[in-house]
C-alpha cells in the first residue's frame, strides 16, 4: 500500500469539493496564482448587509490547493467581511488537519484570492 500523503479530511475536501462553481451576478470576484507553480484560484463573493452569504471558488491546481480552497469557503461563508479577512492559510491548514510541508504554499493562494476579492469590493464601494 502506498502511502498516501494527505490525511483523510484533506481527501475529503479533494474529491468532494465543497463550494465549487461561479456565482451569476457576484458582488465580489477574486484571483490568485500561485508563482511557484502556475497553479490559480477564482473566488467568487455574494455579500449582503457586510456579510459573505455565498461563496462559490474554481481551482485548477493540485489537491491541497482544491481542498484548501474548499475548506476557506466553508469557513467564511456567513461571516462578517472583517472576519473573513482575519481567516488565515494557517487556520485553514490546522481546519484540515494540517497539510504536508511542501504543499502549505498551495493553501496561501486561496487566501490571497479571498483578500484580492474583499479589495475589490471595498474599491467597488469606494472604500
Ligand atoms: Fe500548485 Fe499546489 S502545487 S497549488
Amino acid at each position: 500500500m502506498v502511502d498516501a500523503p494527505y490525511n483523510s479530511k484533506v481527501m475529503d475536501h479533494f474529491m468532494n469539493p465543497r463550494n465549487v462553481g461561479e456565482i451569476e451576478g457576484a458582488d465580489a470576484i477574486g484571483e490568485a496564482g500561485s508563482p511557484s507553480c502556475g497553479d490559480m484560484t477564482r473566488l467568487y463573493l455574494k455579500i449582503e448587509d457586510n456579510r459573505v452569504v455565498d461563496v462559490k471558488f474554481r481551482t485548477f491546481g493540485c489537491g491541497a490547493a482544491i481542498a484548501s480552497s474548499s475548506m476557506f469557503t466553508e469557513m467564511i461563508k456567513g461571516k462578517t467581511l472583517e472576519e473573513v479577512r482575519a481567516v488565515t492559510n494557517r487556520q485553514v491548514c490546522e481546519a484540515l488537519g494540517g497539510l504536508p510541508t511542501a504543499k502549505i504554499h498551495c493553501s496561501v493562494m486561496a487566501e490571497q484570492a479571498v483578500k484580492t476579492a474583499l479589495d475589490n469590493y471595498a474599491s467597488k464601494q469606494g472604500g
